[in-house]
């Protein structure tokens, strides 16, 4: 298993950044125990309907808060407003991670009775954590999507992919990709070129497609601009048969093993949605799915490329993995990678770079 010092990237283990760490629906006020970073979470619903996300293991004698079926802390409900009891011997915590009862204690709540609260966002029908190794406030907003409110767009139900045991250079190394698009995707590729902006890691692209297909079997021109925010998630447009948006995310749970999701958002011919358009949605989150399987099958079935060998018409691999690095160093030293990934765009020897006329 590749492990994040062995492709250079920087000091930390896991890059900064907002991920992905549960579909909204999942989290209840029944405490969920997660794992990500490498680190145990309990993540839980509030009764105000505030998601609240603790490190799993209680000071007081290091019980997992989130992982006891018999208590009767459990049986009665662990969540009490917005705080959650610990099954053992009942301390209960608030949404800022501090104790704020010690039910048979008449003294004061020591000071060092508290669990880290992270920064958490409910958007675009997920949970979102912001990680990050200096513990600074989050560098850039946390995701959103104005079409996810606009009644015309069709919500998307994840599609939760599991684990895979892939370090997630090689899920970002994807962005540059140029070459695997004829192979593994039968796409005909006409124009490719990536930017790098920031936190943002952006490819725009379009070609016919051998597994997007329309009812005729038949691809029009499907274009996308697929961006990077940050090192957790992608967000891909794409036209050509409609308009939809592409969500692929992955979270780092031990060192070189992800967690990924997929989704489409789909924008309806007419508002509000048919019952026909949301089953055709559906069907096409599933096509989508399918052609993202594809790379899925390389991922978890390589060695890690450490070092690419790479050729002239590859696509800019080595300029995302210089942008990707950022994540992986202080926030002080994020210009020094930025630096080497400013030219306007990055294209292919001999590959137009846009349509003609755009
Ligand atoms: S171990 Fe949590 S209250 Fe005692
Ligand atoms: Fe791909």
């Amino acid at each position: 298993m590749a492990r994040t010092a062995d492709y250079k990237l920087g000091e930390y283990v896991f890059p900064r950044g907002w991920f992905m760490i549960a579909e909204a629906s999942e989290v209840t006020d029944k405490p969920k125990a997660v794992r990500y970073f490498g680190q145990d979470f309990a993540l839980y619903r509030g009764k105000s309907g505030r998601v609240v996300l603790l490190d799993a293991y209680c000071p007081h004698m290091g019980t997992h808060i989130a992982r006891n079926d018999s208590s009767y802390v459990v049986h009665d409900g662990q969540v009490e407003g917005d705080s959650i009891r610990c099954p053992y011997h009942a301390w209960r915590f608030g949404p800022d991670g501090k104790c704020n009862e010690i039910p048979y204690n008449n003294g004061p709540i020591p000071k060092a009775a508290s669990l880290k609260s992270w920064t958490v966002v409910e958007r675009i029908g997920a949970i979102f954590v912001w990680f990050d190794p200096e513990g600074l406030e989050p560098e850039w907003e946390a995701p959103s999507l104005p079409e996810w409110d606009d009644p015309q767009w069709i919500r998307w139900k994840f599609d939760h992919l599991g684990s895979l045991v892939c370090h997630p250079q090689e899920v970002i190394d994807n962005i540059a990709d140029y070459s695997h698009l004829a192979p593994v995707h039968g796409s005909t590729v006409q124009y490719f070129r990536n930017e790098f902006k920031g936190h943002l890691a952006v490819q725009y692209q379009g070609g016919g497609h051998r597994t997007l297909v329309g009812e005729n079997g038949v691809s029009p021109i499907l274009t996308t601009d697929t961006t990077y925010h940050g090192p957790g998630f992608l967000l891909s447009k794409m036209f050509g048969m409609g308009e939809s948006i592409i969500f692929i995310g992955h979270t780092s749970i031990e060192e070189g093993v992800i967690q990924v999701w997929h989704a489409l958002l789909v924008k309806a011919p007419q508002t509000p949605p048919t019952e026909k358009d949301i089953a055709s949605a559906r069907a096409y989150q599933e096509a989508d799915r399918i052609a993202f399987a594809q790379d899925f099958d390389v991922w978890g079935n390589k060695r890690p490329a450490i070092n690419i060998l790479q050729v002239p018409c590859d696509g800019p691999f080595h300029k995302a993995r210089i942008w990707y690095k950022q994540f992986y160093n202080p926030r002080a030293r994020r210009d020094e990678f930025l630096k080497q990934v400013d030219a306007p765009e990055y294209t292919i020897p001999g590959l137009p770079s846009r349509l003609p006329g755009t």
